[in-house]
């Protein structure tokens, strides 16, 4: 990280420590490391927070159902998700656990300081309870007069509970959102959320409960907890330091945070419910929210019950870290739900991986084993129509792939990447090395056919790293190509690996045969 330079706080939603997490969640925190990464090639100084939420009554009753104590269970499913994390290269700077002692004194807080401004009040829920799932529900959310959850009888009633008052903030809501036309982006889910929740009136919001103890104590009431949503949205700033004297120099240099990346259904919770409390707590709101699509398993949400839950790391055993990557990040648009399934994945990795990449990466190296003894021989001839027609893609792929990642558009970043790998495999075939290598005085036009190669190669590994980091050195390693020239500011066409010695490499994407991997399954 260069000193000086701009910084970029970008944080992922904290996943709920119930359950290891399936690859939908996975998807969120590769999506919000490509992002990091590539803020990182820009020169940004990036501080990315992921962590994990830890209250509630779901995960005292799992602790209850799995013979623990709550801290024991979430200790388990932290670690097991921290372990994922870091299996699939996630380059955060810290892990939260809303359980960590500074996170719950900061919450507490944070807790008090709304209550005495008067913005937190004491008032009483009413609705209908379900007494087995612990629940209140209003009217409308009941199934045909019935609990949502299990079905089951509900009845009137009542209980003590603190509110948060979200009318008093909404029309200053409206107008950051007025003010900052990208706060929400995609822009569909602005609009939702001003149809749908605001202008129909903000409810106050209940911010305590007192059915259940598992989460941080209601510091001006015993025998109430916070409301987990409370709990976790404060993550953001409890992480930095938020109001404790050791930490308050990371807080005053990362608040307010460049992008909180969340999936599509917790937008509400992040662009109405944490602005308020931030206007309430008097701190500048976060310059932007991106909500992302969901990941079905075929046409379907992921669940236990219908028996179509994918997992990351059984993924990566299958098709090797990067691949995944690979196909979480291009599969997924920007607004639209994606879907992942064995036989996509077989495809695209086969399609774009094994034959368009690997093949580029690999019959370049042979070449110029076989034609130069293996080391990469300079440019001595002019262009001719071929190299003018490839450096023009080349360039070009670069500049889209740069506006797209600024848009958070990974899917088509990858793809103005993959456009130019092909041309580059294009002009293989229009350029015929082997033609040239028969003829020795066509030899200084196969060494710039060689050269132009290893430069477009050079600039897709290089563009590539936020996606695929592994990859990106494995290639980087096979032509020699120093960390200096793999920067975004060193992609012009300059030839810098003239010279060097290249190694073979292990083969980056061995085709996989559809029909040996469902036997093998
Ligand atoms: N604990 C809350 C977030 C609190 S943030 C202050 C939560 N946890 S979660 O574990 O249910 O989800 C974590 C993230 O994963 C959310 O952003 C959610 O939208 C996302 N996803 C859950 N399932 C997903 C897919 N199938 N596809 C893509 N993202 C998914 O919500």
């Amino acid at each position: 990280m260069k000193k000086g330079n701009e910084k970029f706080y970008i944080t992922t939603a904290i996943a709920y420590a119930s359950r290891k997490p399936h690859i939908g969640n996975v998807y969120e925190i590769i999506l919000t490391d490509a992002i990091a990464r590539y803020k990182r090639m820009t020169g940004k100084d990036v501080f990315f927070l992921t962590g994990t939420d830890e209250h509630g009554l779901k995960i005292q009753q799992l602790a209850e159902g799995a013979n623990k104590s709550p801290k024991e269970y979430v200790d388990g499913v932290a670690g097991e998700i921290k372990e994922l994390w870091d299996m699939f290269n996630i380059s955060y700077d810290k892990f939260i656990r809303t359980t960590d002692d500074d996170h719950v004194k900061a919450v507490q807080n944070i807790f008090k300081k709304l209550y005495e401004k008067g913005d937190i009040y004491k008032g009483a829920y009413e609705g209908m309870y379900c007494t087995p799932c612990e629940s209140f529900w209003t009217e409308s959310q009941l199934k045909e007069g019935c609990c949502p959850d299990c079905g089951g009888k509900v009845n009137p009633a009542k209980e003590d509970a603190y509110f948060l008052k979200l009318s008093k903030y909404a029309d200053q809501l409206v107008a950051y959102y007025e003010a900052n036309p990208d706060f929400i982006v995609p822009q569909s889910r602005k609009n939702e959320m001003l149809n749908n929740f605001i202008k129909p009136g903000l409810q106050d919001l209940c911010v305590s409960r007192s059915t259940f103890t598992w989460g941080v104590p209601v510091p001006v009431d015993n025998g109430h907890v916070v409301y987990v949503w409370l709990d976790a949205l404060a993550n953001y700033i409890t992480a930095l330091g938020y109001d404790t004297e050791e930490n308050s120099d990371l807080y005053r240099k990362n608040w307010p945070a460049e992008l909180h990346v969340v999936g599509k259904d917790i937008v509400r919770f992040h662009t109405i419910y944490w602005p308020i409390i931030l206007m309430a707590l008097g701190e500048p709101l976060p310059k932007q929210v991106l909500g992302h699509p969901w990941l079905l398993s075929g046409d379907d949400k992921m669940s236990k019950s219908k028996g179509n839950v994918l997992y990351g790391d059984d993924l990566i055993k299958l098709f090797g870290l990067d691949a995944v990557r690979y196909y979480l990040l291009s599969e997924m648009s920007f607004g639209n739900d994606g879907s992942i399934t064995y036989e996509a994945l077989i495809n695209r990795f086969n399609s774009d991986l094994a034959n368009t990449l690997g093949n580029l990466v690999s019959r370049t190296v042979s070449m110029i084993q076989k034609y130069f003894g293996g080391v990469i021989p300079a440019v001595t001839v002019e262009d001719e129509e071929p190299e003018k027609t490839l450096k023009k893609a080349i360039m070009e792929g670069k500049a889209a792939m740069m506006e797209h990642m600024e848009g958070y558009r990974t899917s088509d970043a990858l793809d103005d990447i993959f456009t130019f790998v092909k041309a580059l495999n294009k002009y293989i075939d229009e350029t015929m090395p082997w033609a040239l290598a028969k003829d020795e005085e066509k030899k200084p036009r196969l060494a710039a056919v060689m050269a132009n190669l290893v430069e477009g190669i050079r600039f897709a590994a290089t563009l590539l790293s936020p996606f695929m980091p592994d990859t990106s050195k494995k290639i980087g390693e096979i032509y020699a190509f120093s960390d200096d020239e793999m920067t975004l500011e060193s992609l012009e066409m300059t030839y810098p690996a003239t010279n060097r010695e290249t190694n073979k490499g292990e083969i980056l994407f061995a085709r996989i045969d559809e029909k040996k991997f469902f036997e093998q399954l």
